[in-house]
């Protein structure tokens, strides 16, 4: 079988991680997190390859799941606040038929009532949320299960 390729991709404000309201989100960048990640496949031998992207635009993220159609085996995806409002990304998402994951660092539920609702959510073949980093983690072992 030969190695299966990942988007991961990071939507507005996680680029501050580390620096951002660290009680909620951690004090882990999201370079850490994404080489965490890569770590994580190569200790557990996945054959895959994890390709990173963060936008705070709406529209870049669209674009990147558009082309990810034809070279990508795997969406990782933590839209960040657009979880919430982004028909666009929900559209982009269903536009392409290769597993997604959602993640988010913390429990949505635990939260502001407006975060319970994640409009990407119905793109997906699963959502993964409050685990902090360790989610980003738990979405590579499920794509696992998925591609
Ligand atoms: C987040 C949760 C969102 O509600 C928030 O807007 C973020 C981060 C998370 O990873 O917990 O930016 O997606």
């Amino acid at each position: 079988m030969s190695q299966k390729l990942i988007r991961c991709i990071d939507g507005p404000n996680l680029n501050l991680l580390g620096d951002r309201e660290p009680d909620v989100y951690g004090t882990m960048t999201l370079d850490e997190i994404h080489r965490r990640m890569t770590d994580h496949s190569i200790k557990m031998k996945f054959d895959i390859k994890l390709e990173f992207f963060q936008s705070n635009s709406e529209g870049e993220i669209v674009d990147c799941i558009q082309k990810s159609k034809s070279m990508f085996n795997g969406i990782i995806i933590n839209a960040g606040a657009l979880s919430h409002t982004s028909v666009a990304i929900l559209d982009a998402l269903l536009s392409i038929e290769i597993p997604k994951i959602e993640v988010h660092l913390s429990n949505l539920f635990k939260r502001e009532e407006f975060r319970h609702h994640s409009y990407i959510s119905r793109g997906v073949n699963g959502v993964i949320c409050g685990f902090g980093p360790n989610s980003y983690l738990l979405a590579v072992d499920g794509m696992m299960k998925l591609i």
